[in-house]
């Protein structure tokens, strides 16, 4: 079965052609970061023109480079929730058309369960070692979501934690932009903290009591915004470095908690998967690599390539889904916000 998947639910345009085996024989994105980097931060309007221009061509590229065509494509996936509304619908009724006109089998795909499923990707330069297999426990860390997920199998999926105001990714960019670094700010703070000593600044944990698999990292926030507040830009300048260590220490110390709770709480799994945009956090790999090896936990990280927004875990998803028979209808509409609360 092999698939071609589009992905456009927010400022990254990427289409991939992937096999129900999990194989990616390519995946290409375009990013938008120069287009919003003027305003901070992702202007929805701005990134669902930006996808109408560049998404036909992508799809051509991908076929081309492959030398395959659409004799040799099976079906179409597409991320149809959730999202930026705009940015959806343009993914969404292109993926549409060309499933109609080439007479393909569509399916629709909730992008949570892409993340989740990218531990399974595999490709020419990343060979699996060993696979992945259900169930698992995921940590979904991304710019809009952060969950801990267990994965009992395909489509049953259900949620232990989540935050309950910002996500990890959002906590990283509104530090960054505070730090007045460029826009996108997780990797900026990333790469700082690289430079930079531990201890010099104490930021708070959010929801340690006992028993709760939730996140919040408002108060994180808050904290930071006082803290540079009674700095002063000369002094944060001077430790911007060190800032930055610490501050992606609380929040590697907040994900590292609940993980290990979410283990303790539940019964032990047989593997671990760590996915979305923060995944690429290369504290997070660190610390996160470490504690599996200590405690004999099988942990999948995926390659940064598929921890950000990919087409190529949404055509893995829409592959699996389709070997089981399921299709989606031609009219299901783009849904902004994911309603469930256990996705499927
Ligand atoms: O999964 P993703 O590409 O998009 C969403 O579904 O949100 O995640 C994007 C998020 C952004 O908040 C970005 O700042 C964060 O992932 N991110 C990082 C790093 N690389 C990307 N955060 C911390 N460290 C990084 N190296
Ligand atoms: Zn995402």
């Amino acid at each position: 079965m092999r698939i071609l998947a589009i992905e456009s639910s927010c400022d990254d345009t990427s289409v991939a052609i992937v096999n129900d085996s999990g194989f990616v024989e390519i995946c290409r994105s375009a990013n938008q970061d120069w287009l919003h980097k003027i305003y901070g931060g992702i202007v929805p309007e701005i990134a669902s023109r930006q996808h109408t221009e560049v998404l036909l061509p992508l799809i051509q590229d991908c076929l081309d480079t492959t030398h395959l065509n659409w004799d040799h494509i099976d079906g179409l996936a597409v991320t149809n929730r959730p999202g930026l509304i705009g940015s959806l619908l343009v993914g969404l009724v292109t993926t549409k058309a060309l499933a109609f006109a080439k007479q393909k089998k569509f399916i629709a795909i909730n992008h949570l369960e892409g993340h989740l499923l990218a531990g399974f990707l595999w490709d020419e330069l990343a060979p699996q070692s060993s696979r992945l297999k259900f169930p698992f426990l995921g940590l979904v860390v991304s710019g809009g979501h952060t969950q801990l997920v267990w994965a009992e199998e395909l489509g049953n999926y259900r949620i232990l934690g989540k935050t309950r105001d910002d996500a990890a990714g959002e906590a990283f960019d509104k530090f960054s932009q505070m730090l007045g670094l460029p826009y996108p700010g997780g990797v900026q703070v990333d790469l700082l903290a690289q430079q930079g000593t531990s201890g010099n600044y104490s930021f708070p944990l959010g929801l340690t009591q006992p028993g709760s698999l939730d996140f919040s990292f408002s108060g994180l926030k808050s904290a930071a915004r006082r803290l540079l507040d009674g700095l002063g830009a000369p002094m944060i300048a001077t430790h911007l470095s060190s800032l930055c260590f610490d501050f992606q220490e609380a929040v590697v110390d907040a994900l590292m908690l609940k993980l290990q709770r979410a283990i303790d709480l539940n019964a032990s799994p047989a593997s671990v998967v760590i996915t979305g945009g923060v995944a690429c956090n290369s504290r997070l790999r660190e610390r996160s690599m470490s504690w599996a090896q200590k405690n004999s936990i099988e942990l999948f990280i995926p390659p940064p390539r598929y921890c950000t927004d990919n087409a190529a875990m949404i055509g893995y998803a829409g592959a699996q889904r389709l070997v089981r028979g399921q299709t989606s209808a031609m009219d299901c509409p783009p849904c902004s916000d994911s309603l469930e609360d256990d996705f499927s």
